[in-house]
């Protein structure tokens, strides 16, 4: 009989990537997703570590939890992702109903630990090892094999090229919680996009940390080959659409990389370039390796090579000694690049990281005040930005429709909303033409 799992997953797409697998290798023991936990036989919180209070936000649901337990004893509960790799049995300690913790390279073996705790072998199974190997055991049973096709409106798909990171940015949890840096075979990448593509997926967004350094940490390929490499290879498999990737860390943006923008057609105009400050003394400090400088070139040579790149970014307010002077700049920066969108955050201590013991923290106050008038200017650029593609027509691939309504993202990864006919469906692609634009998104009508 089908049992039932719920997942929650915070974080970010890695995450969501992770949660996907978990769900392909639980299928075959069985399991089925459920939307709600309290019908669930077994709950997996897929935990970031990011920023801020997340330990204690993993705390909290896991109390709201914990009375399910008890109307019904045979449910199981376990914490995964980076906040599992990171407190291991702390956890257990604090929430003592939990049966499993599961760091982020141990995710392929939550199947055998789940037949351990059913067998009652073990009353709770902890797996935390950073092995510093690929988790290519996880892919490899899911290409032994179909995978289960995925469901009929899906249509795009992340693709996990790498894990961990080696930048150690001084602020940063993921070379802790993740590991270290490691490319995945350009074989088992391509592989896995070319079933993807037979199940009828179009989009692909290539994975990892830190993209751009792929292949510089091959333990598997006898030639390792670069990203901008990979994605020729990824873009040559018949029956991809669009091709996007995901995160690139500047300081290894090559000329080569740009260069894709040019070459490849379905790679989509869209780059998430994080700068996380405009001022140079910050950017040292928090071992970003590259300055504020650097990065206008590399912003400037994009927009050369493919004038339609839309740019967003991440963007770190606050960090330890940041003056109003080094904020200015990052100000200044956001009027220089305009950037279509980005994601900002204030500084927040994370553990095991240097910028944690830095002196200087910025008081709270300062952090929100210089967050709002960040937000509020890069919302009104947006709205700039996007203004300027009304009355143009835009190649939207459908996302959702119903009741003579259709959403879509254009690519350079603007939602669109449209009028439609019911016969469109996700995966179709409509040429829309524009006629309002929010800061968040695009109106149109068909073209
Ligand atoms: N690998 C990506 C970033 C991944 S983390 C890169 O190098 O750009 C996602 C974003 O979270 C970061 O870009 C950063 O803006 C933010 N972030 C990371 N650590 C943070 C911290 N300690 N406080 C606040 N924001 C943080
Ligand atoms: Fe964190 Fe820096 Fe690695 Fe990005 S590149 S994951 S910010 S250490
Ligand atoms: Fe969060 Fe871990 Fe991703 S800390 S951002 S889930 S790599």
């Amino acid at each position: 009989m089908a049992k039932h799992l719920y997942i929650k997953t915070f974080g970010c797409q890695m995450n969501e990537r992770d949660s996907e697998i978990i769900e392909q290798l639980l299928a075959r023991s069985d399991y089925v997703l459920v939307s709600e936990p309290q019908t669930a036989d077994l709950i997996l919180i897929n935990t970031c570590s990011i920023r801020d209070k997340a330990e204690q936000k993993v705390y909290s649901l896991l109390g709201q939890l914990a009375p399910l337990k008890k109307e019904n004893p045979q449910l199981k509960i376990g914490v995964i992702g980076c906040v599992a790799q990171q407190e291991g049995d702390k956890i257990c300690k604090r929430a003592p109903y939990v049966d499993m913790i599961v760091g982020t390279q141990q995710i392929y073996r939550i199947p055998s630990m789940l037949d351990r705790l059913a067998d009652g072998q073990t009353t709770r199974e902890i797996a935390t090892d950073l092995e510093g190997s690929f988790i290519i055991p996880a892919f490899q049973k899911l290409l032994r094999g179909k995978p289960p096709s995925p469901a009929p409106a899906e249509f795009r798909k992340f693709v996990t090229i790498m894990q961990g990171c080696n930048n150690y940015c001084s602020y940063c949890v993921v070379p802790s919680t993740r590991g270290r840096e490691i490319s995945r075979p350009v074989v088992d990448i391509v592989e896995e996009v070319r079933i993807l593509i037979e199940q009828g997926i179009k989009e692909i967004t290539l994975l990892g940390q830190n993209v751009n350094s792929y292949g510089q940490t091959n333990a598997v390929d006898e030639h390792p080959v670069s990203f901008a490499d990979l994605l020729y290879w990824v873009a040559e498999i018949p029956g991809l659409e669009r091709l996007r990737f995901t995160t690139s860390n500047p300081k290894d943006l090559s000329e080569k990389l740009i260069n894709c923008f040019a070459e490849i057609d379905i790679l989509c105009p869209h780059f998430h370039l994080p700068v996380q400050s405009g001022s140079n003394h910050i950017l040292q400090k928090m071992d970003r390796k590259y300055t504020r400088e650097s990065y206008l070139e590399k912003v400037a040579a994009l927009r050369e090579i493919r004038p339609d790149i839309a740019l967003a970014t991440d963007i770190i307010v606050g960090f330890p000694g940041e003056s109003d002077e080094d904020f200015t700049q990052t100000m200044d920066l956001l009027e220089t690049v305009r950037f279509h969108g980005s994601f900002s955050f204030k500084y927040s201590d994370r553990p095991n990281t240097r910028s944690a013991d830095f002196a200087d923290k910025v008081p709270e106050t300062v952090k929100k005040e210089r967050l709002k008038q960040f937000q509020d200017r890069q919302d009104q650029i947006s709205l700039e930005q996007n203004e300027k593609y009304v009355g143009t027509v835009q190649k939207v691939m459908v996302e959702s429709g119903g009741d003579g309504k259709a959403k879509g993202r254009t690519g350079t990864n603007h939602i669109v909303h449209f009028p439609c006919s019911d016969d469109v469906h996700p995966g179709n692609t409509v040429d829309v033409q524009i006629t309002r634009a929010g800061k968040h998104s695009l109106q149109g009508e068909k073209a």
